[in-house]
């Protein structure tokens, strides 16, 4: 028997160690690895490892083919908490490392899964201070061959991120990822026998794989099983610290699978499972559900899938899952959109049909700040945390992570985050340098430092978020941002370059635009790049950040008119979550207001009304 430990780089066992009987029969040493061949040694001796070789290998040692020993546990590595998600109040958090952990991720272009791509993606993830990086995992590298398992860019992702201490979202890119089953084996691809596509209702044979198709569910979960052994086997500190199941599920083109199979299953009953979650009464889909039947019959098949692989996967080692939605437009969503998946109309169908997933997640890429909060507010939910699993890499998406944050968010990845020398412009940036990077780099810095104290407080407390919203959107005819319409009625509209919102006893005010001191009227950035995030800590104590813009606190109608004022404006940062007083603002740096520039600044304010007989 032989366990392998892939540790540093170079392309030879770097160390054998033989055990016989708990006794080390042979070995050779190298020192850098040295600490290894200690604890393997703590451990031979405690009898935890059994008899044979043990080698170290580099992280270029391919562990293509991997036979039953491969998938041996690592004994030699710490074990640590592993990453969950905690609910409590409809709140929610991220856990890593038992600590409250807010993701400030970048996710890799398309095709960047191969040890030659990861080159270029540390120095973007670097650049723009992510402390997490989004990456594919296809189903064509790791099982070629049917029943051979390669997982040899895992070898060199696990031990990269390690060295560069940077966590991981794996996407696992398999039977759908955006509609097809492109990132499938070609085992899979060429076999329309034994793993239907989609039938659309003319009969046609689309690109999609079908949900009905009982083989490609059992060979996509037997796939992703072993990639989770691997992760439970290999990545025992937990570097990858939450999974993506499949990419943007669903179908382009048809709101179902019309196939003889589907068809059967569409005259028959819906499940109580649903029924009971929905609050529905029993009968055909098409009683239930009306003319929405085709597209919930999709929905809750995709989501069963899913969610059948997920909790086989979680069984094996149970790391958070998310599942990412090709959007629809929120205001005016036609039916072009990727039938089947956790479009915003469908996410109470999803929850009953994948209790396994812990998230869904939107993938944004409209431009408007309008369309971009009503995307935010749907899918923050108290029964799902919001995580922007992908969002543009251009400009204008960078200060959304305000918004996000106000949306008691747990992560936010921006999209295209490497130099493997790919933009998706209209989506996000037309290039991808310096430039692109800098707006996301610049609210990453200010919040990573306090990312953990952030994730713990917005646990805790109620969080608010601002950005700036140019009243002429130039953005409004990318994408399908123009569906969305001019705002209704119902929608309060807010004068151009100042916000309000009802904190409870205190109104706040932010404006963007203008100097730091007196009265001149706020004119807005250029380009709109201004936002603002804020705890509240308590009635009148507030955590307050932001970039570009002015912050005013007045007394709300619930303190009766009293006189306010400010009773004390602390700026600090924190390590850890613990405050660190750095000095007062007070005189011109409250008196008009707090205002955040380009650097970053926190600040604990503490409001109070004064007596006035
Ligand atoms: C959304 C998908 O999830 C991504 O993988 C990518 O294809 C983008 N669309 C477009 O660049």
């Amino acid at each position: 028997m032989s366990l392998t430990l892939l540790l540093g780089i170079g392309s030879t066992p770097e160390l054998t160690l033989c055990f016989v009987n708990n006794k080390i029969a042979g070995s050779q040493v190298n020192k850098a690895i040295y600490q290894t061949a200690r604890q393997w040694l703590f451990l031979a001796g405690a009898g935890l490892l059994s008899s044979g070789c043990h080698s170290v290998y580099s992280t270029a040692q391919s562990s293509a083919n991997a036979s039953a020993s491969d998938t041996q546990p690592v004994v030699a590595s710490a074990n640590r908490a592993l990453p969950r998600i905690q609910t409590h109040n409809g709140r929610h958090r991220l856990l890593v490392d038992d600590k409250p952990y807010l993701m400030l991720a970048g996710q890799t272009n398309n095709s960047a899964n191969y040890p030659h791509a990861l080159d270029k993606v540390w120095p973007v993830i670097k650049q723009l201070n992510a402390n997490t990086l989004g990456i594919p995992v296809a189903w064509e590298q790791i099982e070629p061959v049917e029943g051979e398992f390669d997982f040899s860019f895992l070898d060199a992702l696990i031990a990269q991120a390690k060295a560069q201490d940077v966590r991981v979202v794996l996407l696992w890119f398999a039977s759908w990822k955006n509609n097809a089953p492109h990132y499938a084996p070609a085992w899979v691809k060429l076999d329309n026998q034994r793993f239907p596509r989609v039938i659309d209702k003319q009969g046609k044979v689309l690109n999609s794989l079908s949900p009905h198709g009982l083989n490609t569910l059992a060979a996509d979960k037997k796939a992703f099983s072993r990639l989770m052994r691997y992760l439970q086997e290999h990545d025992r500190d937990h570097q990858v610290i939450m999974v993506q199941v499949e990419n943007e599920v669903g179908t382009y083109g048809s709101k179902r699978d019309y196939s003889a199979t589907a068809q059967q299953i569409f005259e028959g009953p819906v499940p109580q499972a649903l029924l009971k979650a929905l609050n529905k009464q029993p009968g055909t889909w098409e009683d239930v559900f009306g003319k929405h039947a085709d597209e919930t019959f999709h929905a809750w098949h995709i989501g069963r899938y899913v969610d059948e692989i997920a909790q086989a996967a979680k069984h094996i080692k149970p790391l958070p899952m998310n599942v990412n939605a090709a959007l629809r437009n929120p205001f005016n969503p036609g039916d072009g959109y990727s039938m089947g998946g956790p479009t915003d109309n469908m996410l109470d169908v999803w929850k009953a049909a994948a209790p396994h997933i812990d998230m869904l997640s939107p993938d944004i890429y409209f431009r408007d700040h309008r369309t971009v909060n009503k995307v935010l507010s749907l899918y923050a939910r108290p029964d799902n945390p919001l995580f922007v699993a992908e969002i543009g890499n251009d400009q204008p998406y960078a200060r959304y992570l305000f918004d996000t944050l106000g949306f008691q968010g747990i992560g936010f990845a921006p999209f295209g985050m490497d130099y493997t020398d790919y933009a998706n412009f209209p989506l996000g940036a037309k290039t991808v340098n310096d430039a692109t990077i800098a707006p996301f780099a610049e609210i990453f810095n200010l919040f990573r430092p306090m990312q953990e104290a952030w994730a713990a407080l917005s646990y805790q407390h109620p969080v608010y978020g601002f950005s700036e919203a140019p009243p002429h959107d130039e953005s409004q005819q990318i994408w399908n941002a123009q569906d969305s319409g001019k705002p209704t009625a119902g929608e309060a509209e807010q004068p151009a370059y100042t916000q309000t919102a009802d904190l409870g006893l205190w109104d706040v005010e932010i404006t963007y635009g203008r100097e730091m001191f007196w009265i001149n009227p706020p004119t807005g950035n250029q380009p709109a790049s201004g936002g603002v995030s804020i705890i509240k800590l308590s009635d009148s104590e507030f955590l307050v950040t932001g970039l570009r813009a002015r912050v005013t606190f007045t007394g709300s109608a619930e303190l009766d008119g009293q006189p306010t004022m400010i009773k004390r404006v602390e700026e600090g940062h924190f390590e850890g979550q613990q405050w660190v007083f750095e000095r007062v603002w007070n005189g011109d740096q409250t008196d008009w207001g707090l205002n955040f520039t380009d650097t970053p600044h926190i600040l604990k304010v503490s409001l109070a009304t004064y007596q006035h007989h």
